[in-house]
């Protein structure tokens, strides 16, 4: 298993996000939830819409274009129009960097 870095601690404040391009991904999602990395694929698996874009609260973030709710920790969609869940991704932390384990 190799990391990469994704972005470095500070970068993303608690409640916040931060969307990332690491070449041969989609780009991706990095959420801080009270201090705990979580990173999930940025464009909604029901259209195109970036959910670095969207308003997180209480461990989901809301799809800014057609209102779909994802759990940022699982994935998984929550409320529709949205079905499919967004890819999750391994994350680490070592050091104030945040780095994705593959
Ligand atoms: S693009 Fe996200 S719910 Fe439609």
């Amino acid at each position: 298993m190799g990391k990469r870095q994704i972005c470095r601690v500070d970068e993303v404040a608690p409640g916040a996000s931060l969307r990332v391009e690491l070449e041969g991904l989609p780009p991706l999602a990095v959420f801080n939830l009270d201090g705990d990395f979580y990173v999930i694929n940025d464009t909604c698996s029901h259209g195109e819409a970036s959910l670095c874009e969207g308003e997180i609260e209480d461990g989901q973030v809301e799809c800014p274009w057609h209102n779909a709710k994802f759990c940022i920790k699982s994935g998984k969609a929550l409320t529709f129009p949205a079905v499919e869940p967004q890819r999750t991704y391994i994350v680490a932390v070592e050091n104030d960097e945040v780095f994705l384990v593959e």
